[in-house]
Formats: structure tokens, C-alpha cells, sequence
């Protein structure tokens, strides 16, 4: 359903009865997701302390950013790989210079659409969104593709802003309640294995995919 946007942070569309909040523009956007003090507000390495990666597991980072979590990600996973999805190349330009500058040879950039993540069936271990899943202008589809394209028993790491928390000053748009990231994920057909609150700001919830 498409209305008129309720603020600047929106699309004016709708899904399960929230706004989808418009993409964070690699202009002006870039900055932010690289500002140091995320260091010590989101903490990003207990974030993947606890993503609990086995050493060759393939990883999905979607809505990669400019790979703020991506090459933490990528030292946990030295015999494996990490797909760093993102629908805009601005920012996959920029992991690819990382990726050439650091010589990181398990990284491997992938351009998404706005429908899907564009990764094969059955392809990776782990699928994480770090403050992006909030933006998909097409969850629905999105959401099943990204679950075509785990493996049985493949995890989801969600991780969004607590919208229950109202001391958190960033549009309620760019946040999410537990409450509704349970009910959208269950209805692609995901189950929530635990749900950790690990984070200072953030929500770090764990689904899976069935066995079968
Ligand atoms: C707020 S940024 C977060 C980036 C990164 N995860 C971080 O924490 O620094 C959200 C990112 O999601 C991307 N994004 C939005 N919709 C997407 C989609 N359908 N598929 C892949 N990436 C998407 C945006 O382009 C943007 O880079």
C-alpha cells in the first residue's frame, strides 16, 4: 500500500502496517555509517562475536553499506566467504577498495535489486542485516529470496534499532520493535531462535530457516 510519506525518513510505503523508510543514500550516507563514535554505541565487535561463525562459513552481509561490519565478518570466516550485498555500487565501490587496498581475498562484492539479493539457491550459512532490512522497499519478495538463498537450517541475524525505545533519536522509520520483526519473519516462513539484547541501541535477533 502506498501513501503519502509521514516524514523525510519515508517512502509514503507500507508493509505489515509500518512506512518502509528510504534508503540511506551513499551521499551523506557514507559518512554516517562510518562516523567513529559507532564503535562505542553499537559495538560491531561484540555484534559478531556473537554471529557464533563457524571458520568456512558463507556469509551474507546485505545492505553491506560500505562494509562497516562486512570485513569484521570476514575475519571470522577465513576458509569461507562473505557476500557483501547492496543495491547501490557508490557503495560496493567502495568495498571493492577496500577488498583491492587490504588484499582480502574472502570478500566478494555483489550488486542486489531492490527484489532480491541476486545470491544462487542454497548458497550460504548465515544471512545478516545490520540496520538495512527497515529500507527494503520490497521486504516481502527480498525476504524470500534471501531464504532461497540459505541453506536448510541456514540462520537470519537481524539487527535494527529498538523501536520500543523512544530515548534512541533517529526517525521511528529507521527502527524496529521485536514484536513486528517476529511477525514479518515468521511469515516468510522463519522461526525465532533466540532473541539476544546483547546491544546497547539495537535489537540482535537470530532466525532460521527449517531443516525441511
Ligand atoms: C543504514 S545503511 C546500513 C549499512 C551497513 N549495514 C552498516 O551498518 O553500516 C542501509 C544499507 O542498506 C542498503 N539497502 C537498502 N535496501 C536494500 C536492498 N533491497 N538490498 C540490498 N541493500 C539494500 C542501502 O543501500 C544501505 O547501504
Amino acid at each position: 500500500m502506498t501513501k503519502k510519506a509521514t516524514d523525510s525518513a519515508g517512502t509514503g510505503r507500507f508493509y505489515f502496517g509500518r512506512e518502509i523508510a528510504a534508503v540511506t543514500a551513499h551521499a551523506g550516507g557514507a559518512e554516517w555509517m562510518e562516523k567513529r563514535d559507532r564503535d562505542n554505541a553499537e559495538l560491531p565487535d561484540r555484534l559478531v562475536a556473537n554471529l557464533d561463525l563457524k571458520p568456512t562459513d558463507a556469509v551474507a552481509d546485505i545492505g553491506a553499506g560500505t562494509g562497516y561490519l562486512t570485513f569484521r565478518i570476514a575475519d571470522e570466516v577465513p576458509y569461507g566467504r562473505v557476500y557483501a550485498v547492496d543495491i547501490q555500487p557508490e557503495m560496493l565501490s567502495a568495498i571493492s577498495d577496500i577488498v583491492d587496498s587490504l588484499s582480502v581475498t574472502n570478500v566478494h562484492p555483489v550488486l542486489g535489486s531492490a527484489k532480491s539479493p541476486n545470491l544462487p539457491v542454497n548458497s550460504t550459512n548465515v544471512a545478516v542485516m545490520v540496520a538495512s532490512y527497515h529500507e527494503f522497499f520490497y521486504p516481502w519478495e527480498m525476504m524470500h529470496s534471501i531464504f532461497d538463498s540459505l541453506k536448510p537450517g541456514g540462520r537470519l541475524i537481524l539487527i535494527e534499532y529498538r523501536g520500543e525505545d523512544e530515548t534512541i533519536e533517529l526517525s521511528p522509520l529507521h527502527k524496529l520493535t521485536r514484536d513486528q520483526a517476529r511477525k514479518e519473519m515468521e511469515a516468510i516462513g522463519f522461526t525465532l531462535k533466540a532473541s539476544r539484547e546483547i546491544l546497547p541501541q539495537q535489537h540482535f535477533l537470530e532466525f532460521q530457516k527449517p531443516f525441511e
